[in-house]
């Protein structure tokens, strides 16, 4: 079913590096109209979004649905006991029903099935607000952040420190699109999913390793990344995790390591004091904050990119 002029964004891998510097480029026009307090640009005026959470969440709720009322739009919230999507109704229906009243919708939902589902269904765009496998509209917002504060992503060294999910897998296929040194320094057995890391090798486009040792890893970071170590779905795994994730905090010493020019970014939520510590997400190389802002500027521009706008 052919979606004439809209476009899903399940994937940054789906677009080719064209296309994702455009949406960048887009974001931080949009970005910049906002914050001058221009209040006439209003692309998406009659238009209605549903916002579907199977989890949890504050940055993406409140990004998307702000973004959205910003740009004309108005947004509709629809949290884990509203659709039950797959249980009160199986997804396909949601899809189809949905889009009889919406012009777009974002998911937030376990299966990365479901998000391929909907859209496989939706006769309007569909938008990946993370899954169990990857979380797309964060990772351009860390990139649109990179290029504010480093001037560039191309050839930049990022080092992810933690488990190896869905924050990597979007890293990966970030680094299949651009060229940049991605490296995930992980526990034994908590690597990103071998078929996605292969994949992102074969694509040639970016230096990438994958490695059990942080403090070799993070040495001439640009940016030194982090994400929780249990992730919605695994909390019941935390305490087990916090043993086996020993020497993989990022701490003082850790960004130390890492050189003068290292950055510290985080999706947040962040658990101080378990993968982070207080004091390196208070630091005043820490950027975690902008990095929250940009998760709104970035989705605005996702969203005129879906909808043709
Ligand atoms: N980073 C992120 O997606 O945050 P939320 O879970 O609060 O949406
Ligand atoms: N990996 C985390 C990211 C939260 C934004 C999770 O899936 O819970």
């Amino acid at each position: 079913k052919a979606k004439a002029g809209l476009k899903d964004f399940l994937h940054i891998s789906d677009f080719d590096k064209h296309t994702i510097m455009k949406i960048l480029d887009r974001a931080k026009e949009v970005k910049e109209l906002i914050k001058s307090g221009e209040r006439t640009y209003l692309p998406c005026k009659g238009k209605t979004m549903a916002m579907i959470f199977a989890k949890p969440s504050m940055r993406t709720r409140v990004s998307f649905e702000t973004g959205f009322y910003l740009l004309g739009g108005h947004a509709l919230y629809l949290g884990p006991n509203d659709i039950q999507m797959g249980k009160r109704e199986e997804t396909r229906d949601v899809a189809r029903v949905l889009s009889r009243y919406n012009d777009i919708i974002m998911a937030r939902v376990f299966a990365h099935q479901d998000i391929l589902d909907l859209a496989k269904y939706a006769t309007v765009p569909v938008i990946n607000g993370l899954t169990d496998y990857n979380h797309p509209c964060q990772i351009m917002a860390d990139a649109l952040t990179m290029i504010e504060h480093i001037g560039r992503l191309e050839g930049t060294k990022v080092v992810y420190v933690g488990d190896g999910n869905n924050i990597v897998h979007s890293w990966l296929m970030l680094a299949s699109v651009i060229p940049f040194h991605f490296v995930c320094a992980c526990p034994r057995g908590f690597e990103p999913d071998a078929r996605t890391t292969k994949r992102a090798i074969r694509a040639g486009v970016s230096k990438i390793e994958i490695t059990n040792d942080p403090k070799e890893a993070v040495k001439g970071a640009d940016v030194v990344y982090t994400d929780v170590w249990a992730s919605m779905g695994q909390k019941e795994e935390a305490e087990y995790r916090r043993k086996v994730f020993q020497g993989f905090q990022v701490d003082e010493e850790l960004m130390e390591l890492a050189g003068p020019k290292a950055y510290l970014m985080h999706c947040l939520p962040a658990e101080r004091g378990v993968e982070v510590t207080d004091g390196v997400i208070e630091a005043p190389n820490s950027i975690v904050f902008p990095q929250a802002e940009n998760r709104m500027h970035a989705q605005n521009a996702i969203m005129l990119h879906a909808l043709g706008l």
